[in-house]
């Protein structure tokens, strides 16, 4: 049976990471080659014309998925009947800033727009945080967003995610299609916990492989001074090489992550990572928006529960923890929460 047009919602359509989502979307990248789109992008007034612009090249590729594309700086219409709202317009980082210096900067924008989606959006909507600092701005929206169910909220990780399948693949000279199971906890900033003590690669766990190849003790230290901060700063090292923060690769795990959320993940293909809404799992305080490891049946990200952590786990995902903690506490005494 032909599906009806999925309505999607993209803030800051007009942007870097707008511009390259929205012709991935419109191709079929993100809901398969079977689902037609419906595009509201949703620019504030100054982002307007390059939104139109977007959407005069969307029209000049005729994607046989392409329903209809609605450029709006009203709020109200650019989340009216959405499913999936990708929250990505938001202010980026240049060298030298964390992405919690954004907070103050970006979570104005995160509050009117998760009141908005109460309002507006279909009772089915997925809402997805791109804009940094992204666990913190879906934990806003959500705040905003009187009715709306927790687990209908989430935020990228999956960037990451990728990030630490690639730096794994590149140094075991391995396909990414055999790594599983690698995981990120915590905060989508420096403190986060790229963890791979329970991934393989084509079936033989990587903290094996590691030692193999280097010794014990030079792979405990590889992966802390190593692979964890590489992939925990690649944001920051995308910023000084390219000059800008990361677009492709950002859009890509969007894709990926949305994909996933709604399609389903085969369980073959092991564990992703995205930070969800925690209800207490692994002593994460309820509420905050964490990344953890995660499988989807296509109704929604469910974490991964019942792993063993290390003490070496344990104290960095507390410290990533301990980082929302705080951003959440900043976001209420600026009154927004
Ligand atoms: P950009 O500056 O190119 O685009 C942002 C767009 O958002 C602009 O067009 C701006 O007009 C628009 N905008 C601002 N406020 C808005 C509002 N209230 N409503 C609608 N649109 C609004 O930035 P970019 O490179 O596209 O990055 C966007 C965000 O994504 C940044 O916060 C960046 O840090 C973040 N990001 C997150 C990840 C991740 O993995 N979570 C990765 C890369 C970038
Ligand atoms: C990234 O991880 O590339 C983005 O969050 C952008 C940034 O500020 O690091």
């Amino acid at each position: 049976m032909a599906h009806s047009p999925t309505t999607i919602t993209i803030t800051g359509a007009g942007g870097q990471i707008g511009y390259a989502l929205l012709f991935r979307i419109a191709a079929g990248d993100m809901l398969g080659p079977d689902r037609p789109v419906r595009l509201r992008l949703l620019e504030i007034p100054q982002g307007v014309r390059s939104a139109e612009g977007a959407a005069l090249e969307l029209q000049d590729c005729a994607f046989p998925l392409l329903h209809s594309v609605d450029v709006t700086d009203d709020i109200g219409r650019g989340f009216e009947g959405s499913e999936l709202a990708l929250l990505v317009g938001a202010r980026p980082r240049t060298a030298g800033m964390e992405r919690g210096d954004l907070l103050a900067a970006n979570a104005g924008i995160f509050g009117p727009q998760g009141k908005a989606i109460a309002e507006h959006a279909s009772d089915a909507v997925q809402v997805i945080a791109v804009g940094n600092p992204a666990n913190t701005n879906a934990l806003i929206a959500r705040a905003s967003a009187e009715g709306v169910p927790a687990d209908r909220f989430s935020a990228l990780t999956r960037l990451d995610h990728n990030r630490a399948v690639g730096q794994l693949a590149s140094l075991l000279d391995a396909s990414p299609d055999g790594i599983r199971d690698i995981a990120i906890w915590g905060n989508h900033s420096a403190t986060q916990f790229p963890d791979v003590s329970h991934a393989t690669v084509d079936g033989t766990p990587v903290p094996a492989l590691l030692a193999d190849r280097m010794g014990a003790d030079a792979a405990a230290l590889w992966l802390d001074e190593d692979f964890v901060p590489r992939v925990a700063k690649r944001g920051a090292e995308i910023i000084e090489v390219r000059g800008s923060s990361s677009v492709a690769s950002a859009a890509n795990g969007t894709i990926d992550h949305v994909r996933d959320l709604v399609l389903g993940r085969p369980a073959e293909a092991g564990w992703t990572s995205a930070a969800v809404v925690s209800t207490g799992q692994y002593g994460v305080p309820e509420g905050l928006v964490c990344s953890f490891p995660v499988r989807s049946s296509g109704a929604g990200y469910e974490v991964v529960e019942g792993l063993e952590l290390d003490d070496r786990a344990r104290s960095r995902i507390d410290a990533s923890v301990a980082e929302l903690v705080a951003e959440r506490d900043a976001v209420r005494e600026l009154g927004i929460l």
